[in-house]
């Protein structure tokens, strides 16, 4: 076996940003990637003449695929991004999510084990299969509840959150079933450089920029707990090589903040950073018909990771977020290729129904 890693949904936002620092720490990155709406492969412009990255354009569902890059590529690692990721999206097309997060990852997970039981000894004993994954699968938490740990019961409330619970527990089967050497990562809302703007943080901010209303849903009291991409890529590096086969880790930085309070950070660093005109960009907020069942709050417990792997976040808030608005200010030619037609076909389902 050589040293290569699979990373499926690399030209995704976290994958993305994942591969991006994997490829300097050597070894061949092998990424698989089907280029959904939210696939982008100017994230990887970087690496054009990069030959230790080789991309593949492709479906986790495919078998055949599947079976011929194993055997081709013999990965000792498999990263698993690869996801329909959004909450909205989810609650108006839900079969997509069905598709890819429950029958795409039995896919992989079928060929993976296929894989996996042919190989020699120590090969099989060095494999890793790493599933990433996210909070939103154990469901709402209210205000005086402790944050998630990995004993919490899965309570997913979204078809989205629900598509990620059950692949969440396919892969717990694939270990305990077939001692398949598993890892499963669940980590909170993520923010940062290449996130596709549909998700909060990237559409304030191109919002804001366009003049046009800032949508907050209902009072804007939800509560999210936000951790800068890159922290996340360093945990799922560090479960990845010495993460305790067949457990989860939750991923997260401690940084609990209300919708509203985001907003308002985003406007008051573009408000120093990009002054409107007049006046501050708070101006173009407006709260809309709030999201269908919309989890009040997610929190994160990260202390089974910290204290097993030593792993802290190196980005507070305040940082990440800075970073965040100053790199989406020097890559708006990045955000006038993502906002193709697609894009914003989407938008008009999304909001069209919603009093602005
Ligand atoms: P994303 O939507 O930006 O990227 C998903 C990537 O997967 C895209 O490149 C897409 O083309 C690819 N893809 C989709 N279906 C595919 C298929 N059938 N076969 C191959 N590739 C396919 O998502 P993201 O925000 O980068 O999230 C990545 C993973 O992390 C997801 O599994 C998500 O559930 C999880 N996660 C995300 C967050 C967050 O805040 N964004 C937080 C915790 C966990
Ligand atoms: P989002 O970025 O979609 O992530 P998730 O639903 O996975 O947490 O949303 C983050 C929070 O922001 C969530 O509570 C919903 C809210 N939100 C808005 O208030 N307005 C918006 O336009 C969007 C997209 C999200």
């Amino acid at each position: 076996m050589n040293d290569c890693i699979l990373v499926t949904g690399g030209a995704g936002f976290i994958g993305s940003n994942f591969v991006l620092e994997q490829i300097a720490t050597g070894g061949l990155v092998l990424n698989l990637d089907k280029l959904t709406y939210a696939g982008n492969l100017s994230n990887l412009a970087s690496l054009q003449s990069e030959a230790r990255h080789v991309f593949v354009h492709g479906d986790i569902g495919d078998r055949g695929l599947l079976r011929n890059l194993l055997s081709k590529y013999h990965p000792r690692v498999i990263v698993n991004f690869a996801a329909e990721s959004h909450v909205d999206r989810s609650i108006h097309a839900p079969g997509e999510f069905i598709q890819t997060n429950i029958v795409g990852m039995f896919n992989l997970l079928e060929e993976v084990r296929v894989y996996w039981q042919e190989l020699d000894q120590d090969s099989k004993t060095d494999f890793r299969f790493l599933h990433v994954s996210t909070d939103e699968v154990y469901g709402s938490l209210g205000p005086a509840d402790p944050p998630f740990s990995e004993q919490n019961p899965y309570q997913p409330n979204s078809p989205y959150a629900a598509s990620k619970a059950s692949s969440d527990h396919l892969v717990r089967a694939y270990h305990h079933t077939y001692g398949l050497p598993t890892l499963t990562t669940n980590c909170s809302n993520n923010y940062g450089p290449y996130q596709y703007p549909e998700k909060l943080i990237p559409l304030v901010l191109l919002n804001a920029l366009e003049g046009k209303p800032l949508p907050i849903y209902g009072d804007g009291s939800n509560i999210r707990d936000w951790l800068y991409v890159r922290d996340h890529c360093t945990a799922i590096r560090e479960v990845m090589s010495r993460g305790r086969v067949g457990e989860t880790y939750n991923i997260g930085g401690w940084n609990e903040k209300t919708n509203k309070d985001v907003v308002h950070t985003l406007c008051d660093i573009l408000d120093e950073l990009k002054p409107r005109e007049q006046g501050s960009y708070r101006q173009q907020i407006q709260f809309v018909t709030d999201r269908p069942g919309h989890d009040r709050r997610y929190a994160i417990d990260a202390r089974k990771i910290e204290q097993e792997l030593g792993w802290k976040p190196q980005e507070s808030f305040e940082t990440g977020i800075r970073k965040t608005v100053s790199w989406y200010l020097d890559n708006l030619d990045w955000v006038q290729d993502v906002v193709s037609g697609a894009y914003k076909s989407w938008i008009a389902t999304n909001y069209t129904r919603r009093e602005l």
